[in-house]
């Protein structure tokens, strides 16, 4: 699924990634271990094109995406969750996962007055997707919570929620353990564990 081949990133003098090489088996969850300050997070900002690198390649099935953005990687199934949650705290959990989907109909405001029917219809879909992911995460009775009103695990399951919105194949879970009490992580494990075996999604973890 994904190929790292001799990667480099420097912060001025810092070598944070020095020639990383390594591989992703397609259907696999691989985990990437290492001390703090050991460049995972900043591996996974260049893979997920939140970040370039210096020198190296990345590529997924086959096909070389270095250089990328973030938003062309999300639109190849490349999904990532952040060591510290992305949430809009003044938004629902609902509300949330219906942000994630690019290019809904209904953000062209021309095309709201012209096809009122049509945006709507594509709204109602998002907004039974989201319902669906909630249920999915055991969140159901968090659905109209503000986001910024919950627990540091219950926001990284809904950056897990978020990957489920579109088609993902690989997601990327920074930290996605961290300051995560032990009943969510076990929901957070067992969660990636039917996404995988579920819907075919490869993790890389760290
Ligand atoms: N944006 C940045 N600017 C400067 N240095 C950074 C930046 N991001 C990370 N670093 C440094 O790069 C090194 C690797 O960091 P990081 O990728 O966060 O490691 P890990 O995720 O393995 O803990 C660390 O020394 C860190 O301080
Ligand atoms: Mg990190």
């Amino acid at each position: 699924m994904l190929k790292i081949d001799k990667i480099n990133k420097y912060f001025g003098g810092l070598k944070a990634v020095n020639n990383a090489s390594m591989e992703v088996k397609k259907g696999s969850i691989t985990g990437l271990i290492g001390p703090n300050g050991a460049g995972k997070t900043t591996l996974f900002n260049i893979i997920a094109g939140n970040t370039d690198s210096n020198s190296g390649q990345v590529l997924l099935e086959g096909v070389n995406v270095s250089g990328l953005k973030a938003h062309e990687l999300f639109n190849k199934g490349v999904l990532r969750t952040f060591q510290i949650a992305h949430e809009f705290s003044t938004l629902t959990v609902l509300e949330n996962l219906m942000m994630v989907p690019g290019n809904q109909i209904g953000e062209k405001l021309l095309y709201t007055w012209i096809n009122h029917s049509k945006v709507k219809k594509q709204e109602e879909q998002i907004r039974s997707k989201a319902i669906e992911v909630i249920d999915f995460l055991n969140l159901t009775h968090l659905t109209q919570e503000l986001a910024g009103n919950l627990s540091g695990g219950q926001k990284k399951l809904l950056e897990l929620g978020r990957t489920m919105m579109v088609d993902a194949k690989l997601v990327l879970l920074d930290e996605v353990g961290a300051g995560v009490n032990r009943t969510l992580l076990k929901e957070i494990s067992e969660a990636i564990i039917r996404l995988n075996k579920e819907k075919n999604y490869t993790f890389f973890c760290n």
